[in-house]
């Protein structure tokens, strides 16, 4: 565990947190002293290993199987979560999905996958993250707040984004979603903001990074010129989530070498 321990005393639940940026969120958040539910679905062998790699550095992490989408399932996971810490402080939303498709190829099937997932999977957690934040409040040796929420977003919640609609859909719904909670939550002392990462190599886009033909084309796309790496994330959960970051309400941390400041401006135009 690291020296600096800005989340000693708290309890975490990372969605999606068996691979990529949820893995590194897991394990960073862990580091910083908190102890860390590991969400995964479909793949307990990944989640148990980055529990393990957790308890080697001396955290406390817990792996817990639910599909983000389904209510039933979440109600179950936020339960478990209760049994095992006793409480709940900070809520990772970042289970996410992508299903590309030409938009008029995309099947009904496509789009509903990923808006399930991607966005009522956000509404669910945060729904009972929120309800337990309220019942227990603010406890001042904790955190300044009653609560904690990230909700990881994209650059595609400005970047339009052909051959992805579904995608692109779901990420701009979240940063609307995550505004008006935030608005909401606020006067109960509960924080709620968005992480938008640019390109990050995990498996979600790998074919985007993992040829050097495909890397040099994504590197056009980003002014600081490298791809960005889950820990550039998990840095910035680790600070969202934070005392450090106490007046940071409704806001969404752009974590993308420049991503979104028009590359292709800077020679034309
Ligand atoms: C997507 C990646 C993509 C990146 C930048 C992310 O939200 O999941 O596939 O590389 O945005 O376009």
């Amino acid at each position: 565990m690291a020296d600096y321990q800005p989340l000693k005393g708290q309890k975490a639940l990372v969605t999606g947190a068996s691979s990529g940026i949820g893995a590194a969120v897991a394990k960073a958040l862990a580091g910083a002293g908190a102890a860390v539910v590991v969400n995964y679905v479909g793949n307990p062998a990944s989640a148990r290993q980055v529990v393990s790699e957790i308890h080697s550095a001396n955290g406390v992490a817990v792996a817990l199987e639910a599909d983000v989408s389904q209510e039933t399932q979440v109600l179950a996971m936020f339960d478990a979560a209760r049994r095992e810490f006793g409480t709940l402080d900070i809520l990772v939303n970042n289970a996410g999905i992508q299903r590309d498709s030409a938009f008029t190829q995309m099947t009904l099937d496509q789009w509903n996958q990923v808006i399930a997932t991607n966005l009522t999977g956000y509404f669910l957690c945060a729904r009972e993250a929120a309800r337990e934040f309220l019942r227990r409040g603010v406890v001042p040796s904790v955190s300044k707040a009653a609560g904690k929420i990230i909700c990881m977003s994209s650059v595609h919640q400005v970047i339009p984004w052909a051959g992805h609609v579904n995608y692109a859909a779901s990420k701009g719904g979240i940063m609307m979603f995550m505004e008006s909670i935030a608005q909401e939550l606020a006067p109960h002392r509960i924080r709620v903001n968005s992480i938008a990462p640019g390109a990050i190599k995990t498996p979600i886009n790998r074919a985007a990074w993992e040829t050097p033909e495909a890397e040099a084309k994504l590197l056009e796309l980003i002014p600081y010129g490298r791809v960005g790496l889950p820990e550039d994330i998990a840095r910035a959960a680790v600070w969202l989530a934070s005392d450090e970051s106490d007046y940071v309400v409704g806001t969404t941390l752009f974590v993308d070498g420049g991503m979104c400041l028009y590359p292709g401006f800077a020679t034309g135009g």
